[in-house]
């Protein structure tokens, strides 16, 4: 799979940029502020209706301007076309012409992973980062996903909204925790089955690339522990002190252990970086080995800060990508230009929001 074209209109600092790429390695080059990230977070934005930023569409918007545009072409078994528009009027999405009725029917036109420092937040920050990573997978691999989560998150919106209320309706507390249940214990069931898949990938991937021996495991500690109706039943008191919903995955968790301890209490800066980046290297490993092909690749930033043994750790999964036809994007100043990279790449000088090939 990979991207053939990119279109952006007012995003960022591209009032207008077109651009063909071939499949395999591409180094976008420049000064700081120039662009690069830029078209990483465009490229991510096709992939997954989102930015790796974790902003809105508004910040994406070049300054002055109403809306932006991005599109593009994918080339996998066949081809296919991208549209998106936003402004804070009005937010536009197609694929092959036709308006996206479902999200279900876009996710997959084209996956990517994306590598970038803000990933060090999956092993240090709060659970939300981890559960929105496996979300993510989880919809990158299975169709009905996406729409279940936002189903469960609709009902657990309206439940909580009840317990905010002084008296709450008792029949329409039931009827929403009927519904919580039967959507979260098949969020439960997916998350549960995906964590013994995704773990020895990344156990492997941390092995490559990190300066130590330990081992990492992922454990998944869902928040119902048994049953979610008797968990929730038995939430009760607590639930009408706190107002709002006490167990269901949206308070699951998922443990980052190195040698069975938990690293983001134990382990050193270096440990943390490089568990980031095998979290993202067994995503980007699971997503091959189920689609037969490797996800677009986006790397920001991160081949200058890791030292020579984690780039060696990192660049047969880059290499790979490359032989399949796959797709690698990867961000660099020329003082952090990782000179092991060879020969065999397509080089493009990004300055001041415009793209030229070197
Ligand atoms: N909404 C926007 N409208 C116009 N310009 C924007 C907008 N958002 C960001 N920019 C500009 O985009 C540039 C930053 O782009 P980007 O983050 O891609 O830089 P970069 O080349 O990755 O730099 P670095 O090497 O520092 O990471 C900055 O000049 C910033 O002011
Ligand atoms: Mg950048």
């Amino acid at each position: 799979m990979h991207l053939a074209h990119l279109r952006l209109r007012d995003f960022r600092n591209y009032a207008r940029l077109d651009v063909d790429f071939s499949p395999g390695f591409h180094v976008l080059l420049g000064d700081n502020a120039q662009g690069k990230t830029n078209i990483l977070e465009a490229v991510y934005l096709l992939a997954t209706l989102r930015s790796f930023r974790g902003v809105g569409g508004a910040q994406m918007i070049r300054h002055g301007a109403k809306g932006w545009f991005a599109g593009g072409t994918v080339v996998a078994q066949g081809e296919r076309e991208i549209k998106m528009y936003w402004s804070a009027r009005e937010r536009k999405l197609s694929l092959d012409a036709q308006p996206v009725r479902k999200l279900t029917d876009y996710l997959g036109a084209l996956r990517a992973v994306v590598f970038c420092t803000e990933d060090l937040q999956l092993v240090k920050g709060a659970s939300r980062g981890r559960r929105r990573f496996l979300d993510l997978l989880l919809a990158q691999t299975f169709s009905g996903y996406l729409p279940l989560l936002q189903r469960y998150a609709q009902a657990l919106r309206s439940r909580n909204a009840l317990l905010k209320q002084r008296a709450p309706d008792e029949t329409a507390l039931e009827s929403f925790s009927r519904e919580l249940v039967k959507l979260g214990e098949e969020l439960t069931r997916h998350r549960r089955e995906l964590i013994p898949r995704l773990s020895p990938l990344a156990r492997l991937a941390y092995r490559r690339i990190a300066n130590d021996a330990e081992d990492l495991r992922l454990e998944y500690q869902p928040s119902v522990k048994r049953d979610f109706a008797v968990e929730l039943a038995q939430a009760c008191d607590r639930e009408r002190t706190y107002r709002s919903t006490l167990v269901g995955p949206h308070r699951d968790e998922v443990q980052l252990l190195l040698n069975e301890k938990s690293a983001a209490q134990f382990g050193s800066e270096g440990q943390k970086r490089s568990l980031a980046i095998a979290l993202k290297m067994a995503q980007a490993e699971y997503l091959t080995g189920l689609h037969g092909s490797p996800p677009v690749l986006l790397i920001d930033d991160v081949m200058g800060e890791l030292d020579a043994k984690r780039r060696a750790g990192l660049l047969p999964l880059l290499e790979r990508a490359n032989h399949a036809r796959g797709q690698v994007f990867m961000t660099c100043t020329e003082e952090n230009w990782p000179q092991e990279l060879g020969r065999d790449l397509q080089r493009w000088e990004v300055k001041g929001g415009a793209l030229g090939k070197i």
